[in-house]
């Protein structure tokens, strides 16, 4: 029987994760699995954990207000460790590239325990966009004993920078298995969606949500005044979630609030917001788990980032990257909107991360390892 930890913290790995947690408990016999979360994020994650019913056994319960990487990779490192020397797991599981997917993997490389990379591989070549993500997923590859990648693309990524072809999967994306789930319960009435009684009839909606480091400032601002423009043409709603941070709740609300048209929410809760997508005309986002689910609901995206490292959806014709200049937000905007040749282009239902089954991928490729070995 192998004792797998299963660490994360913010919303986004919650949201990949739990229908992993979901899929390997079905198999009791092989795998005891226990969840420790970090709450790096705190409302954000709790969300996440009730859409899919999933109790942490360890809650280290570390979110601070505007936290800092150093203080909050620190305060992971110190916390985890004595989780780790209790559970002593045969493998610990990391997602994506957050401060606690970084310093999860080094906890457990520190207690030789051989760690396994959910969404491995994902690169944009450049360590500064996104920020920090992209050295986090870096340094999680080189901790890493197992990969599981999303997309071949991925998975070449990792062969170029010397990971072993063995110890390589390529899965699908987590998040596409969850965003899947959600859809079909809505559809079959066995999730349920509130009402929405503030939705503007007879308004195109777009949903909008934004919380990228490497934005904060001018590029933030642009971005709002981008969206405040495209109110003002009266026919549109925007439709606007807000991330937690400071930093994006500030220029948000400062430029924002109250004008007609713009609807300004707290962070939503998985279903709910999923709901959203399913409504909407299209989604201005620089999120990385929105670029990859709104192919599966066959929505269009404009992403506020010079560079992803999902290029797939974008070469498939169904994300364009926009950044964060104002004019450009708007331009790519209207044309979506006033132009239904462009708009059926970037809708077709195509999904380049998944089919909905990467969680059993990664079971298999775990039952079919007789023994858990070292990095
Ligand atoms: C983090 C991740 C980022 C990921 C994003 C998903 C790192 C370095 N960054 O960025 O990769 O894309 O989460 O959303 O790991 N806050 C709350 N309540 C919450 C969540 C956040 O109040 O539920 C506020 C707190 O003031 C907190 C701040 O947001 O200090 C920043 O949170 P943090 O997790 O450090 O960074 P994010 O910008 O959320
Ligand atoms: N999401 C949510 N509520 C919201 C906004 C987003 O549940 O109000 C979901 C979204 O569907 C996706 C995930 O949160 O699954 C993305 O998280 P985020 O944008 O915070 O992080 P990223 O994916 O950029 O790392």
């Amino acid at each position: 029987m192998k004792r797998i930890l299963i660490v994360f913290g913010t919303r986004p790995e919650a949201i990949k994760l739990c229908p992993l947690v979901r899929q390997l408990r079905l198999s009791p016999d092989a795998y005891t699995v226990k969840v420790c979360v970090t709450a790096q994020h705190r409302e954000m994650l709790d969300h996440a954990l009730d859409a899919f019913s999933i109790q942490p056994d360890y809650d280290l319960d570390l979110m601070q207000p505007r936290q800092t990487l150093a203080g909050l990779t620190a305060r992971i490192l110190a916390a985890l460790d004595p989780v780790l020397e209790t559970e002593r797991p045969d493998l610990v599981i990391v997602q994506g590239d957050t401060a606690t997917t970084l310093a999860g993997a080094l906890a457990a490389f520190y207690r030789e325990i051989p760690v396994a990379h959910v969404e491995a591989g994902l690169r944009t070549g450049d360590m500064a966009q996104p920020f920090p993500e992209e050295m986090n997923r870096v340094l999680t590859s080189r901790l890493a004993a197992w990969h599981f990648a999303p997309t071949a693309r991925a998975a070449e990524a990792l062969l170029r920078e010397g990971t072993a072809r063995e110890k390589l999967f390529v899965t699908g994306n987590t998040g596409i298995d969850a965003v899947l789930y959600v859809r079909d319960a809505l559809d079959s009435g066995a999730l349920r969606a509130p009402d929405w009684p503030w939705l503007e009839p007879g308004k195109h909606l777009v949903l909008v949500t934004s919380h990228r480091r490497e934005s904060f400032g001018p590029g933030l601002e642009s971005v709002m005044r981008a969206l405040a423009r495209l109110a003002s043409r009266g026919d549109v709603q925007i439709v606007y979630p807000v991330h937690r941070n400071p930093n994006v709740t500030g220029p948000a609300h400062a430029l924002l609030a109250g004008l007609p048209h713009v609807t300004l929410l707290d962070p939503l809760p998985y279903v709910p917001f999923v709901d959203l997508m399913r409504r909407c005309k299209l989604i201005i986002t620089d999120s990385g788990g929105i670029q990859e689910e709104a192919p599966s609901l066959g929505k269009p995206v404009l992403v506020l980032r010079a560079k992803t490292e999902r290029p797939e959806a974008v070469d498939a014709g169904t994300v364009k990257l926009v950044g964060v200049d104002q004019d450009r937000i708007v331009a790519e905007a209207a044309r979506l909107l006033d132009d239904p040749a462009e708009y059926a282009r970037l809708t077709r239902i195509h999904n380049p991360y998944g089919d909905g089954h990467a969680c059993e991928r990664i079971a298999e490729a775990l039952a079919k390892q007789p023994a858990v070995d070292r990095a």
